[in-house]
């Protein structure tokens, strides 16, 4: 059982210290918007006892279509304006890639940034599932990676076939639940089914999706309640193997 709150502090803390989907690069998605509001975030997870930070900027066809390039620039810029080590973090980097086209010819190309241990975050879109989303992760299995879904809790349209998350699972499909959704952030759909996905033990990660400060606050109030207590008894995460 993990300590909920830091030794000598009455900081909440989160229940791993590898955070594995965040968006806090300066600039290159709908996260963090500059250095600055990078700065306050990062600041923020140590606070959290985040020690390792991967950042996960978004990847997705006509919104972010995000290359190493792009990202290994936005991670370059902010490491010129914050000491990581003085604050006793690492940061490194991959992304969340959208099951689209863009992604298909990222894959074809071999220019995707995998996380340590080759694991890849994607994500569905919001409106419709991949349309052969087994045969994807089959291939991506094939190629040495392995596929992390990015909270599969909030794809509305498994809700009425919940077969499929037992499916993708025992696929080998890792489950990165986010905090938010826990939390009640998005709606009680989304709440229900991550609490569903804990009790059938198919919750692998969390993660806190970090866009902004009102995502801060969400989590900072959600780790000091009952709720979070409730929803830690029987999860077993692998986030800091990562
Ligand atoms: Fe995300």
């Amino acid at each position: 059982m993990f300590n909920f709150f830091k030794r000598g502090t009455n900081r909440p803390q989160l229940p791993y210290t590898t955070e594995v989907h965040c968006h806090i690069l300066p600039g290159i998605d709908d996260g963090a918007r500059d250095v600055a509001h990078s700065i306050s975030l990062i600041h923020q997870m140590k606070e959290w006892g985040v020690k390792k930070i991967v950042a996960t900027p978004h990847v997705t066809e006509a919104s972010f279509e995000n290359t190493p390039q792009t990202i290994d620039a936005a991670q370059a810029q902010l490491r010129q304006e914050i000491d990581l080590d003085e604050l006793g973090l690492t940061l490194c980097y991959s992304a969340e890639y959208r099951l689209d086209d863009n992604f298909l010819g990222i894959l074809e190309r071999g220019e995707m940034i995998p996380m340590p241990g080759n694991h890849i975050l994607i994500e569905n879109s919001y409106l419709q599932p991949f349309w052969d989303i087994k045969s994807l992760i089959f291939n991506l299995q094939m190629k040495g990676y392995s596929p992390i879904l990015a909270h599969p809790e909030r794809y509305a349209y498994y809700y009425q076939e919940k077969e499929i998350y037992k499916e993708l699972h025992e696929q080998g499909c890792e489950f990165q639940i986010n905090i938010l959704s826990l939390a009640g952030y998005y709606n009680k759909h989304a709440k229900e089914v991550a609490e569903w996905l804990i009790s059938k033990q198919m919750v692998d990660y969390l993660g806190s999706d970090l866009h902004n400060r009102n995502h801060v606050m969400c989590i900072d109030k959600y780790l000091s309640g009952r709720d979070f207590s409730k929803h830690m008894r029987n999860i077993a995460l692998k986030n800091d193997y990562l």
